[in-house]
Formats: C-alpha cells, sequence, structure tokens
C-alpha cells in the first residue's frame, strides 16, 4: 500500500481499482495519515489557520433531504442576522484573533444581492486585513460577481457529491448537479479562492460516488476542500440513516491532502460531533484549519444540519480557547493570520 500512497503524493492518477483499494482497502491507515501529515508540513508547517463562522440565517429554499434546516422541516426554528448583529459577530472576532470570517447561511432570498454587497464592503471597510468568505449557496455569475467586486476573497460551496445518480438521490429534483457545478467554475473565472467538498457516509453513497468525487476535484483543483461524515437529524427523510464513519472521513481527508497538497482543509465541526478527539484525528490526517463558530450564541442550536452539533452552547471567547488547547494537543499552532491559499492561482500542480 505504501508504494500506492506515494505515487498517489507524486501526482499519479490512480485507476479505478487502485482508488477502490485506497478507500476502502483493509490496510494501517497510520502510513496513509502519516504522509498526509508530511505533506501538509511540507507546505503549511504546523500552522493551523481559523475561521469565524458567522451562520447569518436558517432559512432555506432548498429542500436537501439529509438537512436540518431544509424548507419543509416545519419544526426548524428558523431565525436571520441583522447587517448589525454579524457586524457585532466581526467586532467580537477581530478581538478574539479573527482574520477570516466566513458568512454562511441556507439560501434566503432576504440576503438580496445588494444587500450582501454592502456587508460584504462594509466589513471590508473596517477589517482590511480580514479576508471575507460567503457561503451563501447557489448563485448566478453576476451576483457572484458583485460580491467579488465589493470585496469578497473566498466562496465555499459543497459539491455534497461528484456521483450525478447520488446528487438525485440526495436533492429533491428541482436542484441540478449540472448548475451546481457550473457555480464552482463561475467562482473560479471570477476570481475567488473557490472551496469545494462533499459528505462521508451519505445516504446510497458508494466507492464509485468517492472516486468521482476524487477525480472532480482533479479538475477543478479547488483552494479548499471541506469533508465531513453525514450525520442524521431526527427531522428529515434520512432520520433513520446510519451516520458516516470516522475511519472513511479520515481516510478522505488524508486522500485529498495528497491529491491537492496547497490545499485548505478544515477538521469539520461534523468531524468533531461524531467523536470527542475527531477534529484533533482530522488535522493529524492533513486538515489545516478550523472553523470556530462566531454566531451569537442566542441562535447557534437553531442553526442545526444534523443532530447533536458540538458548540452551541459556548461563548466564542471560550470556544476559540478550547481550540487552541485542541490544536496544540495535535501537535500544531493557531495561527492567527488570513491564511490564504499558498499555491498560485492558474498553477497546476504546486510542488
Ligand atoms: N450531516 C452532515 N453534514 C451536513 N450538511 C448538511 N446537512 C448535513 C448533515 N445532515 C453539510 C452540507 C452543507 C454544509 C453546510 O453542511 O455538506 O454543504
Ligand atoms: Fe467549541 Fe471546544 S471548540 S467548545
Amino acid at each position: 500500500m505504501k508504494d500506492l500512497i506515494d505515487k498517489l503524493a507524486a501526482g499519479h492518477d490512480p485507476t479505478d481499482e487502485e482508488w477502490k483499494r485506497l478507500i476502502e482497502g483493509e490496510y494501517d491507515r497510520t502510513l496513509l495519515y502519516a504522509e498526509a501529515d508530511r505533506i501538509r508540513r511540507r507546505h503549511y508547517g504546523t500552522d493551523v489557520y481559523i475561521r469565524g463562522l458567522i451562520e447569518v440565517s436558517s432559512y432555506c429554499r432548498n429542500d436537501c433531504l439529509y438537512c436540518g434546516i431544509r424548507r419543509s422541516n416545519f419544526h426548524a426554528e428558523r431565525y436571520r442576522l441583522s447587517k448589525e448583529q454579524i457586524l457585532e459577530c466581526c467586532r467580537i472576532g477581530y478581538g478574539l484573533g479573527f482574520r477570516t470570517y466566513v458568512l454562511q447561511g441556507g439560501e434566503d432570498s432576504f440576503y438580496t444581492t445588494e444587500y450582501v454587497a454592502e456587508l460584504v464592503r462594509e466589513i471590508k471597510r473596517r477589517y482590511p486585513d480580514c479576508a471575507v468568505t460567503l457561503s451563501l449557496g447557489e448563485r448566478e455569475k453576476p451576483d457572484y460577481q458583485r460580491w467579488y467586486d465589493a470585496g469578497a476573497d473566498r466562496y465555499l460551496l459543497r459539491h455534497e457529491t461528484a456521483g450525478k445518480t447520488h446528487y438525485g438521490r440526495l436533492h429533491p429534483a428541482e436542484l441540478s448537479y449540472d448548475h451546481r457545478i457550473q457555480c464552482l467554475y463561475h467562482l473560479k473565472e471570477i476570481g475567488y479562492q473557490v472551496g469545494c467538498g462533499f459528505m462521508v457516509g451519505s445516504p446510497y453513497q458508494t466507492t464509485e460516488d468517492l472516486i468521482a468525487d476524487m477525480r472532480f476535484m482533479r479538475e477543478l483543483q479547488p483552494h479548499m476542500v471541506g469533508i465531513g461524515p453525514f450525520i442524521p437529524h431526527h427531522d428529515t427523510p434520512f432520520r433513520d440513516k446510519a451516520q458516516g464513519s470516522l475511519e472513511r472521513t479520515l481516510t478522505m481527508v488524508a486522500l485529498t491532502r495528497l491529491l491537492l497538497p496547497q490545499a485548505l482543509i478544515p477538521s469539520t465541526t461534523a468531524l468533531g460531533t461524531i467523536h470527542p478527539q475527531g477534529r484533533e484525528l482530522g488535522l493529524k490526517a492533513g486538515a489545516n484549519v478550523v472553523m470556530p463558530n462566531l454566531s451569537p450564541v442566542s441562535v447557534r442550536k437553531q442553526y442545526a444540519l444534523y443532530d447533536n452539533k458540538i458548540c452551541t452552547g459556548d461563548e466564542a471567547a471560550e470556544c476559540i480557547e478550547c481550540m487552541k488547547r485542541r490544536v496544540a494537543s495535535a501537535g500544531y499552532q493557531i495561527a492567527e493570520t488570513r491564511g490564504d491559499w499558498k499555491g498560485s492561482l492558474g498553477e497546476k500542480k504546486g510542488r
């Protein structure tokens, strides 16, 4: 297995059979995690970047079958943050050392293109040394362009799965795989640092779907990749489905690091939710970003994409202290910088 891991790290494009062995084969994963960690250290040392996550709205017009804030969940408590509330989160975050703000929310038409552009301009005016990341779902290219022109630096839009049939089983018919992928390419063309990503162990996912994810990422060359286990939410059609496994998630994080040596890869909250040391293990398997919650504590429980989400009761200050300890215990340290991608845009392979 060592030779296959080394080949992948050297840029080899694995066959179906080789991907299958890497993903689901029975072998000692410590080898894989160690190689992923070696490559992340080569490019980023032991720095871990922090992103202040502000969950701006739990309203969503979409009805993704896995998600707790899907529109047909009538039990979901809905909220949306005002411009003033979001700016207050930024103020608190700045004092705690955050230099990236991630504005994430459901697809909520309240946040018009102009509203978001104005908000981005104001954040950049107050905090010119900070990066703004948007994660507001699918929009048309001119909307993305307006936000970029207003100063947004990065955009997160997980593709969720690159298996087209699988995509259709996770989403209602009105959502289109092709449109989502189109969005990612539009974002890249505009000049954003772009993040895609997928859930591990989502219902009906096969190894072929995960191979499709890897091949898709080889083509897209995203700057960021969010990977987390699927976790059922009790008020969704997937309430009785099994959650994604820790080992499979860590395997996909490590393989992604080998595939995209310079990627910014968060050790996700979902990973921390399925295992008490999940985020530490993610860092040791090649992840180099954590995204502590900066949302007002009063709304955190309402942004419930899945059950038992961690960090919903903690103040931002406690969360960041806890995170510093966790990151240090794994052998890394938090860098209080913007934490931009270290490759050069348009570059094919950075190694
Ligand atoms: N389990 C794990 N991750 C989920 N997401 C949404 N619902 C769930 C769930 N039940 C992820 C999706 C989305 C991101 C914001 O959260 O991948 O893109
Ligand atoms: Fe949020 Fe530990 S990281 S409380």
